[in-house]
């Protein structure tokens, strides 16, 4: 059975309904600080599948070693963890604890239980700010802010890990700009609040809930001058956790992988696509570039392709359209 930490999210809402659709049995735990039990229904509802769900913090050592000691969980699937950049500086502990802690807590009773396996969630943040893109894996990682540090860390902790334990299987899945939904429209992303990120605050704004779009700089070195991202499709994204599963199935060791498009868009051409998607006009106002951002992000994705034949193959066009119909649906 497969243990999904923070399966009630986002990502890991998309990535349980694929797995269920492989016939995996999976067990979520996932203590519901961003997300709600609805989307654990839905992922019912979407693939006809049951799946067991823990309300549980992986910070609670006892609560998880009961879980471990109830079931035979032969590989994690870790996406649990708070993810707001500007939060992660106003609360730096909150971040490290719940974070690097959670994953020390997690790792120590899969040692308990000797389960080796984990395919972990890291983010191209780890790329930092001094690589030039398109970023390869082999590049040297640092942060900008202590949610990116979690990240570095936690990558740091698990391959040292695996060093000391020879037959540990270990994916670091660095995600580009996830977004998009399920074509259901059933589950997808939809922040408390005032959205940070850009499609959350796209849908709002679609959505007449807000007035306009704030472009964060139109002065950089790119195509139009507003930063450049390589959005990703989160059902193509949940794809590749199952190949990453299969890749550790057969290698031992620390895999390191991006799971990117490689191919990069503006703020506005972003802005473009999804209000062709959605028939709405998005008014933009631009404003000061935001503290931490850099100009241009997008990966290199062979490594995905080659070492785990995975490629994303849904397009800007598609993310749009998926994203408009849950926010119809769900916002
Ligand atoms: P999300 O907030 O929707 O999902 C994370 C889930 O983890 C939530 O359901 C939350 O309730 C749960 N959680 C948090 N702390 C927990 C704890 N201590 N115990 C149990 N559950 C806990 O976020 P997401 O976008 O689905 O991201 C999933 C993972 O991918 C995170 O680790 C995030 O940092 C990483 N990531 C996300 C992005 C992105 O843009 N969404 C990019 C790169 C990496
Ligand atoms: C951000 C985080 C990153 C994290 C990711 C997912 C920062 C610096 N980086 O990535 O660490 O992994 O979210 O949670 O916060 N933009 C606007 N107006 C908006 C929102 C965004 O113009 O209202 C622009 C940004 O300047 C950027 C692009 O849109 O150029 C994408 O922003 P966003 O969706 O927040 O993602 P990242 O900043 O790439």
């Amino acid at each position: 059975m497969i243990l999904v930490t923070g399966g009630a999210g986002f990502i890991g809402s998309h990535t349980c309904v694929e797995l269920l659709n492989k016939d995996h049995e999976i067990v979520i735990a996932d203590n519901l600080v961003n997300s709600k039990i609805a989307s654990v229904e839905a992922i019912k509802q979407i693939t006809g599948k049951s799946c067991l769900f823990y309300e549980l913090d992986i910070n609670d050592e006892d609560g998880l070693r009961a879980l471990f000691r109830s079931h035979d969980i032969t590989s994690v699937i870790h996406f649990a963890g708070l993810k707001s950049v500007g939060e992660s500086c106003k609360f730096p502990h909150r971040y490290y604890s719940n974070n690097v802690g959670g994953t020390l807590t997690l790792l120590k009773i899969m040692r308990e239980f000797s389960c080796k396996s984990m395919v972990f969630s890291s983010s191209a943040t780890v790329y930092g700010r001094d690589n030039d893109p398109p970023f390869t894996e082999s590049m040297p990682t640092s942060a900008t802010n202590p949610y990116g540090w979690t990240k570095v860390i936690q990558e740091q902790i698990l391959v040292d890990q695996a060093k000391a334990d020879p037959e540990m299987r270990i994916a670091l899945l660095r995600y580009f700009n996830p977004v998009g939904a399920h074509p259901s429209g059933l589950i997808g992303e939809d922040p408390v609040g005032i959205p940070n990120n850009l499609v959350p605050y796209i849908c709002k704004v679609a959505l007449g809930r807000l007035p306009y779009l704030n472009v964060y700089g139109n002065d950089y070195d790119t195509v139009d001058g507003t930063g450049v991202r390589d959005y990703i499709h989160v059902v193509d994204l949940a794809k590749g956790h199952i190949e990453a599963m299969k890749y550790l199935d057969n290698n031992r060791g620390v895999l390191t992988v991006n799971l990117g498009t490689g191919i990069g868009y503006s703020v506005l051409e972003l802005v473009d696509a999804y209000s062709r998607a959605s028939g709405k006009e998005i008014p933009v106002r631009f404003m000061p570039r935001r503290s931490g951002d850099i100009a241009t992000s997008y990966a290199n994705a062979e490594k995905a392709c080659e070492l785990l034949g995975w490629k994303a193959e849904l397009g800007i066009e598609d993310m749009c359209r998926d994203s408009w119909n849950y926010a119809q649906k769900k916002m």
